[in-house]
């Protein structure tokens, strides 16, 4: 596993599709890496630009939501392969307050700080697969999957 540390000093130079890239998340700067790596990760995968860019978008928004709700957590991403399908798999992770109402978070138009609440239900429009697992005291694990088209 390699880490990558920020945008302005990333530690990760090149490695193979197949490995992980974790990027711890604690700042604005941190979004910002964890968006260029994702997107990055996705071209070398195959993705379209098109593609590419609604990862790197997905990402931005979790990415913020551990900014804005848990101050620090991390960005796990690689590429996967399921049979002939290949893709991009984000875990988003935190050990913050977590959510205590789960369905309501994801159902979108809900916010707890003066958001419009669209973040999360709209990572999940945008991707083919969504999980999460969140447990109030313990922290939020989102983990989204895109498959290429
Ligand atoms: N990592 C997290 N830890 C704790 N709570 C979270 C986390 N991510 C989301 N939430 C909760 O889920 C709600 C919905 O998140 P979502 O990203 O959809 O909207 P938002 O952040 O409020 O607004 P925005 O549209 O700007 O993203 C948040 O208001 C917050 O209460
Ligand atoms: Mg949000």
């Amino acid at each position: 596993m390699i880490t990558a540390r920020s945008a302005d000093a990333p530690a990760v130079s090149l490695r193979p599709v197949d490995q992980e890239i974790t990027v711890p998340i604690a700042s604005n700067l941190d979004i910002v890496s964890a968006r260029q790596w994702g997107r990055t990760l996705a071209l070398q995968g195959g993705c379209s630009p098109t593609e590419a860019a609604l990862i790197a978008m997905a990402i931005s928004e979790l990415a913020r939501n551990i900014v804005l709700y848990a101050n620090r957590g991390e960005i796990v991403l690689s590429n996967v392969a399921d049979g002939a399908r290949r893709g991009v798999t984000v875990v988003a992770r935190d050990e913050g307050p977590g959510i205590a109402d789960v369905p309501r978070a994801i159902a979108g138009g809900h916010s707890t700080s003066g958001g419009l609440g669209l973040g999360l239900s709209g990572v999940r429009r945008l991707m083919d697969e969504f999980e999460i697992s969140s447990e109030p005291g313990k922290g939020t694990t989102i983990i989204i999957k895109r498959w290429r088209r």
